[in-house]
């Protein structure tokens, strides 16, 4: 087994905590958060057998990396995750995972399709999103869903912890109704929603 992964572990939520704040000053409307996720937060959205038996994953939104730990920390060995962030300032923190199954791109989760054609990934089996969908425009609300869908396998599972419901507004077409889980020890208190698509 790789020495990486063999040691990951989820680094403790002080050392991601500067630099989600400086992220935070420079574009707050982008960066949607000041605080790490809780652990509670994590577990809600990684400790769940989709993410388990996943050949592949994508997260949309990594920021400092916090819900990037819990996904490596329950991901099979041979496994692959392709995470897309846009703010770059986040290299400092996700630099420091150190783990060969994880691929960074620093761009918009607008590019999901792509990245998955040059990583030769093929359809994925979970897509986990902490982008904000409520403070961006509908139509790049609307295209980003539109890719996660079509980036998944049937059955294939999309995950996305939010603040508000708006995101319900793209995927409900696409995937049907939602399960969520509501987590209140997190700052501030979010929904992880979650859809199968169907076909
Ligand atoms: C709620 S934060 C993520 C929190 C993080 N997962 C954690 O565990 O602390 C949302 C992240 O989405 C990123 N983001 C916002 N819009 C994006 C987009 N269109 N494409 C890719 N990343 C985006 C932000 O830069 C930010 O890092």
């Amino acid at each position: 087994m790789n020495a990486s992964i063999q040691q990951r572990t989820i680094r403790p939520l002080t050392s991601r905590l500067g630099c989600i704040v400086k992220a935070f000053l420079r574009q707050p409307g982008q960066v949607a958060t000041v605080a790490p996720s809780s652990s509670h937060l994590i577990n809600a959205i990684a400790c769940r057998d989709c993410v388990r038996q996943a050949s592949t994953v994508v997260e949309l939104g990594p920021g400092a990396g916090g819900t990037t730990d819990g996904l490596l920390s329950n991901m099979r060995l041979d496994s692959t995750l392709l995470a897309i962030e846009k703010t770059q300032a986040f290299d400092e923190s996700l630099g420091q995972i150190l783990d060969p199954r994880l691929r960074v791109e620093y761009a918009d989760a607008m590019r999901l399709l792509d990245f998955l054609q040059e990583h030769n990934l093929g359809l994925v089996d979970v897509v986990v999103s902490g982008i904000p969908f409520s403070s961006m425009p509908r139509l790049i609300a609307k295209r980003i869903t539109q890719s996660i869908h079509k980036a998944l396998h049937p059955g294939g599972t999309f995950i996305a912890y939010q603040l508000h419901d708006d995101v319900e507004r793209y995927t409900r077409p696409l995937f049907g109704p939602s399960k969520t889980d509501r987590v209140l020890w997190n700052l501030p208190p979010l929904t992880v929603y979650s859809w199968t698509k169907i076909q």
